[in-house]
């Protein structure tokens, strides 16, 4: 990948950092493809200020466990991440607020996790806008520029296996996909005290299941 050739084209998404663009002119398999990367055309400060650890740790993990790739351009100077771009892509807070969510995405994605911790990788930001699905109801997990690479396998009583999803009111529900458990956090904000009002409900009661 790194001797193809290639043209990036326009902005799809924006991220924190700057953005993920379509490629165009590409000899890579998958048919829609897309690079994650800083921006330089928006960020005046880019060669100077901003902060790449996060695409930088992304680059260094994301490819152990996805088909990605990194690329360089511009004489060394940018990075990028490249990867399937997933058209149409629909986030799990989407699915989950429309009521889509069964036990078999559930356990696909416990599949993906295992993947990563199998590999030595904690994500470590498990929210409802880093996975994504694609049209036909496959997850994906995305984002890790926050995730730690460890030398050994995730010992099984470590591994971490809640999602944070927020609910049609914004609400913070955490979704346990060993488990297949959902439990709302309540947050009293009198008190500015986090109380963990917590339902424990099993996904069979909560959601129509396929
Ligand atoms: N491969 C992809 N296909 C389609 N959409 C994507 C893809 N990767 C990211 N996105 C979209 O872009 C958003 C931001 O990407 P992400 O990698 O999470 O960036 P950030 O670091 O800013 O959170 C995602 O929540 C998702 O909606
Ligand atoms: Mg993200």
């Amino acid at each position: 990948m790194n001797n193809c050739n290639f043209k990036v084209g326009k902005k799809l998404q924006k991220t924190n950092d700057g953005g993920i663009y379509r490629i165009l002119n590409h000899d890579y398999p998958f048919k829609n493809i897309a690079v994650k990367l800083m921006d330089p055309k928006e960020n005046e400060n880019y060669r100077k200020e901003i902060d790449i650890t996060g695409l930088a740790t992304e680059i260094e993990i994301a490819p152990k466990v996805f088909d990605s790739c990194v690329i360089n351009f511009e004489g060394n100077e940018y990075y990028g991440l490249v990867f399937e771009y997933i058209d149409n892509a629909k986030s799990i807070n989407k699915i989950f607020q429309e009521n889509r969510i069964n036990l078999k995405n559930t356990e696909y994605i416990k599949q993906l996790l295992d993947v990563m911790y199998n590999n030595g990788i904690i994500h470590n930001d498990l929210h409802g806008e880093n996975i994504i699905f694609n049209s036909k109801y496959r997850p994906y997990i995305i984002d890790f520029g926050m995730s730690d690479l460890h030398n050994d396998v995730i010992p099984f009583d470590t591994r971490d296996y809640n999602i944070e999803l927020s609910g049609p009111n914004n609400e913070l529900i955490i979704l346990n996909v060993e488990n297949n458990t959902l439990t709302k956090i309540n947050y009293n904000f009198k008190t500015y005290k986090t109380t963990q009002e917590v339902i424990q409900l099993t996904i069979k009661k909560f959601f129509k299941i396929d």
